[in-house]
């Protein structure tokens, strides 16, 4: 060790980047991670029921529905799978921010992230979903 610096300085550097690298992967795929680890499909687990399904219909429902400014489609399956690449977390965001046409929260001032979640999941037909009377 004393003798020859540079391999071990050479080695640790090396080691160093690929930590680094590492670091950068596992941070730019935290929320894939996540989501795969509990189930393949984002908001699987996140069931609407009749409550969330109250407050869908009188909020999201009236773009949701008609496609009003280009809102994706409730059940478009395909139109849905290509926001949800962006993850759950990102998709969230929009929905609390607003997102082009897009209101901040949808107009749902009463929601919490959890019934957000659940909607998604119940528009874009990732999650189970039973609705009672
Ligand atoms: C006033 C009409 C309107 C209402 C009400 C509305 N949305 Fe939207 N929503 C849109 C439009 C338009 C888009 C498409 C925005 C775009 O891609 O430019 C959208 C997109 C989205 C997206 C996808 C965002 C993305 O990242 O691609 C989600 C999720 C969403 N809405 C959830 C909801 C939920 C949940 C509610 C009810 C709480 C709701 N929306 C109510 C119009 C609406």
């Amino acid at each position: 060790m004393l003798t020859n610096n540079t391999t071990p300085f050479k080695h640790n550097r090396s080691f160093l980047l690929l930590l680094l690298s590492l670091a950068i992967f596992a941070c730019s795929n935290a929320t894939p991670q996540r989501q795969t680890a509990s189930t393949a499909l984002p908001f699987a687990n996140d069931v609407a029921d009749a409550a969330v399904m109250g407050k869908w219909t009188r909020s999201c429902a009236l773009c949701h529905v008609s496609g009003n400014a280009g809102a994706p489609l409730v059940g478009d399956t395909a139109e849905w799978q290509q926001r949800l690449v962006q993850g759950e977390e990102s998709i969230l965001q929009r929905v609390l921010l607003g997102y082009n046409s897009m209101p901040p929260l949808g107009y749902c001032m009463s929601c919490e992230v959890q019934d957000f979640r659940a909607m998604i999941g119940f528009m874009a037909g990732t999650n189970q979903y039973r609705v009672r009377q």
